[in-house]
């Protein structure tokens, strides 16, 4: 399948289980509903969606099981890009083509919101209707945790912080990058693959097979495959970020939906200030292919990983 289809289809089954999630909530307090729901439908690629998809399909996964995993997943990036645009960050007005969480609704109430959808994807995780074992479970929460917290996103959001006015040296740009960006995007082949290779055990209660998911356990096979895929994750997730350096500087605002140049007027660390824009953009495009790469060892099927991790670096947006 081509990727733009499958982006559609992705698109529209996560689209479908955000609001019928937010529909079971409560309608007061309305304002903060308001712009939870205003953060997480109007627009986004839904890439990170989009990996836990075909990660989990390769691997057998069901579609509705699945559909938990990537609603939670675009919880925490829709939490991170309301926290992201605030003028305690990077203070920018514009999002996906509209003006910014707190823009619209103000600060507390933008703050709020990214806390609360913070809370609702450990929530979609756990959710009853998602019929894997308690087990596997524990074990994406735990996983999730790890990737948008301390020794993830927020982790790397601080790194991002402490570099304005500075000029960072590759090695510490790359370990910004791959914390604030890449630790998430690497979750969701992760989640993915951790809720299809291991559903069956949702019926017998197998942990062994969920350790064994995770390279917990010794079993060449089955940690081989988690391995590529959390490499692949990994330079991926470093050429999306190094590409939206390239967008920042490169792109079109309408196009793109977010204020061009954001980056020099904040005085960002990026792969741009370092490198300039042609060498950012060969860079990307080599981490795109050693992604690639990653992925030849697995026998499941991985042409839609393959052609995203192409797009990554071509995309306009
Ligand atoms: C933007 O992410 C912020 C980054 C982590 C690079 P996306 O490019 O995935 O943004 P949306 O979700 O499509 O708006
Ligand atoms: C964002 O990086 C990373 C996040 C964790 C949200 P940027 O600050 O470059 O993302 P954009 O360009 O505002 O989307
Ligand atoms: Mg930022
Ligand atoms: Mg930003
Ligand atoms: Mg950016």
């Amino acid at each position: 399948m081509e990727l733009s289809e499958y982006f559609k289809l992705v698109q529209e089954r996560v689209n479908n289980c955000l609001k019928e999630k937010l529909k079971s909530l409560p309608s007061e307090p309305s304002e903060l509903k308001e712009a939870m729901e205003y953060a997480l439908l109007l627009g986004g690629k839904r890439a990170r969606p989009l990996l836990v998809y075909a990660t989990g399909s390769a691997f057998g996964g069901s579609k509705r099981n699945l559909d938990y995993v990537a609603a939670a997943i675009e919880c925490i990036h829709a939490y991170s890009l309301i926290h992201d645009d605030m003028p305690e960050m990077d203070n920018d007005m514009l999002r996906r083509g509209h003006p910014t969480v707190h823009a619209k609704y103000g600060s507390a109430t933008a703050l709020l919101a990214g806390d609360t959808l913070q809370a609702l994807a450990f929530d979609l995780l756990t959710d009853a209707n998602c019929h894997l074992s308690l087990d596997v479970k524990g074990r994406m929460c735990a996983c999730l945790a790890k990737a948008s917290g301390f020794e993830g996103m927020c982790g790397g959001q601080a790194l991002d912080l402490k570099a304005e006015h500075q000029h960072l040296p590759q090695e510490q740009l790359e370990k910004l990058h791959s914390l604030k960006t890449g630790a998430l995007i690497t979750c969701a082949v992760q989640l993915g693959f951790m809720a299809s290779r291991y559903q069956e055990a949702y019926e017998n209660q197998q942990t062994d097979a969920i350790a064994n998911a995770m390279g917990l356990v010794e079993n060449p096979h089955m940690s081989r495959d988690f391995k590529c895929l959390s490499d692949y994750g990994k330079k991926v997730g470093l050429a999306f970020q190094v590409w939206d350096d390239v967008l920042d500087v490169a792109g079109d605002s309408a196009v793109l939906g977010k204020t061009v140049g954001s980056d020099e007027s904040l005085q960002k660390s990026t792969y741009v200030s370092l490198l300039g824009l042609e060498e950012a953009k060969s860079y990307a495009q080599k981490l795109a292919l050693e992604a690639q790469e990653c992925l030849k060892p697995i026998s499941a099927d991985t042409s839609i990983l393959k052609q995203f991790a192409q797009f990554t670096v071509s995309r306009d947006h």
